[in-house]
């Protein structure tokens, strides 16, 4: 397909056709021009393709296919690779399904654990999402098949997801929300974006140029093109004029006629309009180039696979020496899920498997005893399902519980209401912990749950929505077949009380107010000191690790400079293992609030028992800057900074420090209200303060306050270092035109002192 040609001879009308879906699933094509139509589908830990009615919810049929674990449960392998293989899985079947687009991955924040859809996106931190993201994108955009990533920006919840406005300001916008967006533009060069439905401030992600094209394209570099969440289109026209491309599902052909409608009457340029073509058909001849229909592809390996990525991801919470289980002993399984395991959530997602391998199935050789425990469909006291659960726990030597979140409490289209799993498994896990006394609990679900039985527990095992091979993974990893290496990639709180955005979820009206601002999750939770039920980054082993030699390559470096960081882990217990390293970095004396750590890096580590390796990572400016609404950049203050390497961000290891000095000055603008502290902050203010009072720096000043005596002494420092500079005419010390004398000298050209 020649692009430039095509441009030149299409029609408006045939443009305008093209900028919306000619079907539920397909774009457009323009056969007289050789421009074909391309599939694109929903997933995306698994391929959800619709060959007959198409629905964005799950509904109508789709292919019977392999389901991995869902995002959440990806997330907290911390391993870029296994990310990356899953990706070229899920590319070859596209491939074989002549499939050009994969919808996914999802890439939100877990602003509030209740989110519905919380279960496909991957953290609560920016730079872990981004990161997974990122390796995901290139191993499926490495077949040639497009990733979607989605929903661009600040879609979390699902409560009025479709018109609600999501308010937050800059800073914390560049900070948490789109960071995972960014790296998988700049580093996954993922092909295409979906933009949300919701609004940012008040204006429709669909319509905002702000998103869509300064923040996207001008700041960004992104070269593919952006995609309607399906049905989020409201004014076409000011869409495309905002940096949209491509509507979905596309609706009766009127949304056509107002872009051609505009471009006639010169409201939309026509070279926008062609800038938008230019990217499908970019997008149309990538999928041309990477068609290979008559692939063949092994669904069994594929679900094998799967099972394998499930024992990956599976975080062991808790181990009191209950786990592993000596397969010699006789082991009760209990609960609903052991024998219809939760393995995936409902919605646009949903895949269609052929089997679900449950955990009962997956432990023959084993000397097993079920009971069923409680009724998922029906929720409540259960007097004989609890009496036979409590003998058979009681005739075993250990009870394993499968508890967790039925199917209905997670879902696309609906937020839960509580952090709660139902009441009756709560009471069976207590009444068993009563008569028997190594109980383990294995949890299903795609969020974090309260657990009040927590002490009573041996150990646990949380499994998230682990796809369609979950219960072979979990046998595997409780009798030590395979050792646990995940960690959680979100704090689980306490209480839903305790989470940061309690008070302000899901908003009132659909106006959703961030009022947590940057602080969410552990950011939140480590700022204010809380107990939590288990932190960012935890996840245990059947082995023991030991950290030591962390070595920062320099003790200082500008901020344009790159840091290598490295340290050793060796494996200290008897069984082999995988452990998460983590990077934390925290700057202590900000002057503005920042987060007690930030994860800047992590690397998973496989060891043999005594084995040690060297973990590396480089660190950039981006790992020591905040977002400075003031020049709308990332910035680095000149300071010293905390580097730490954890097991978890709860657990940290080894510190070490460096100085980083930056090399970008903020323009800072002096008012009347600005204050003589402000004025020691640049070298032309420090040098009026000297004139003043003959010393220029605070120590030197808190040695004169100190001069006075105690009581007096903060007070007067104090009064020093708060008092604006329109007091120091009123003090008699300065005349106002000596005043705007010297704010013009500070200011340059701004010479005034009103803001
Ligand atoms: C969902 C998207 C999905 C699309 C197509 C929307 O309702 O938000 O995640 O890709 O439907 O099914």
């Amino acid at each position: 397909m020649d692009i430039r040609k095509c441009i030149e001879e299409m029609t408006l009308e045939e443009k305008a056709g093209l900028c919306s879906g000619r079907d539920f699933w397909h774009s457009q094509n323009v056969d007289r021009l050789g421009i074909p139509s391309a599939m694109m589908c929903d997933g995306p830990h698994g391929l959800r393709k619709q060959k007959g009615e198409g629905d964005h919810l799950g509904i109508n049929e789709s292919i019977r296919t392999v389901c991995y674990p869902t995002a959440a449960a990806l997330a907290c392998s911390f391993d870029r690779e296994l990310l990356h293989e899953l990706g070229e899985m899920l590319g070859e079947e596209c491939q074989a399904e002549d499939v050009a687009m994969l919808l996914g991955p999802g890439l939100n924040m877990k602003r509030s654990p209740l989110c519905g859809r919380n279960f496909e996106y991957f953290s609560e931190d920016p730079y872990l999402a981004g990161e997974l993201g990122a390796s995901y994108i290139q191993g499926l955009q490495g077949k040639g098949v497009s990733a979607c990533v989605k929903h661009f920006a600040a879609n979390n919840q699902e409560t009025r997801r479709m018109s609600g406005s999501s308010n937050l300001d800059e800073r914390t916008l560049h900070e948490v929300y789109l960071p995972a967006f960014e790296a998988a533009v700049k580093k996954g060069k993922t092909r295409s974006i979906m933009c949300a439905y919701n609004g940012i401030n008040g204006t429709f992600c669909a319509e905002n140029k702000v998103l869509l094209t300064d923040i996207l394209r001008e700041k960004w570099g992104y070269e593919g093109f952006v995609v309607t969440d399906w049905g989020a289109v409201k004014d076409r026209v000011k869409g495309i004029a905002a940096g949209l491309d491509l509507e979905m599902p596309g609706g009766p052909g009127t949304q056509d006629g107002a872009i051609v409608k505009a471009v006639r009457e010169g409201r939309l340029e026509e070279s926008r309009l062609d800038e938008t073509v230019e990217r499908i058909l970019r997008f149309l001849q990538d999928y041309l180039d990477a068609r290979k229909p008559d692939m063949i592809i092994d669904r069994k390996a594929m679900s094998e696979k799967s099972g394998g990525f499930a024992a990956r991801c599976a975080v062991l919470l808790k181990n009191e020496g209950v786990l592993p289980i000596d397969p010699s002993r006789k082991i009760a399984f209990i609960g609903e899920f052991a024998e219809k395991p939760r393995y995936q959530g409902a919605g646009s997602s949903h895949i269609n498997v052929a089997h679900a391998a449950s955990a009962l199935e997956a432990a023959g050789g084993l000397d097993i005893v079920y009971a069923r425990g409680y009724d998922v469909h029906k929720e409540g006291k259960n007097d004989t399902l609890m009496q036979e659960a409590l003998e058979t726990a009681k005739a075993a030597d250990v009870a394993v519980i499968f508890a967790g979140l039925p199917d209905s409490y997670e879902t696309e289209g609906a937020d839960r209401d509580n952090m709660k799993i139902p009441e009756d498994q709560n009471r069976l896990i207590a009444e068993i912990a009563k008569v028997q006394k190594n109980v383990v609990v294995v949890l299903h679900g795609g969020a974090p749950m309260e657990l009040p039985w927590k002490d009573q527990a041996g150990a646990i095992l949380c499994m998230y929505l682990g796809g369609e091979r979950v219960g072979e993974a979990a046998v595997k990893l409780l009798t030590g077949q395979v050792n646990p290496g995940g960690k959680l990639a979100e704090t689980w709180p306490l209480r839903l009380e305790d989470n940061p955005s309690y008070l302000n979820f899901p908003g009132t009206d659909g106006q959703v107010n961030y009022k947590e601002d940057i602080y969410i999750g552990y950011r939140y939770y480590d700022k204010k000191n809380m107990e939590v039920l288990f932190p960012f980054g935890h996840g245990l082993s059947y082995t023991k690790f030991e950290y030591s030699d962390l070595r920062l390559e320099k003790d200082s470096i500008a901020d344009t400079d790159a840091l290598t960081v490295s340290c050793k882990v060796r494996n200290a217990g008897g069984v082999a293992g995988q452990e998460v390293v983590q990077l934390y970095v925290q700057e202590k004396n900000s002057h503005v609030s920042r987060p007690v750590r930030e994860l800047k890096g992590f690397e998973k580590v496989g060891l043999l028992p005594g084995e040690e390796k060297e973990v590396c990572f480089v660190l950039d400016k981006r790992s020591f800057a905040y977002y400075e609404v003031k020049i709308h950049d990332w910035y680095v203050e000149s300071g010293e900074y905390t580097v730490e390497i954890g097991a978890s961000s709860r657990d940290i290891r080894l510190s070490g420090s460096v100085k980083v000095e930056s090399t970008v000055e903020i323009p800072t603008f002096f008012t009347y209200e600005s204050t003589v502290g402000d004025l020691l902050k640049t070298a032309k203010g420090r040098a009026f303060v000297e004139q003043m009072t003959g010393r220029s720096n605070k120590a030197e000043i808190d040695s004169n306050s100190a001069a006075l005596g105690e009581g007096s002494e903060k007070m007067a420092q104090n009064m020093m270092f708060e008092m604006p500079l329109r007091s120091i005419v009123s003090f008699g010390r300065m005349t106002m035109e000596q005043l705007d004398g010297l704010l013009a000298m500070l200011n340059g050209d701004r010479n005034t002192g009103t803001p």
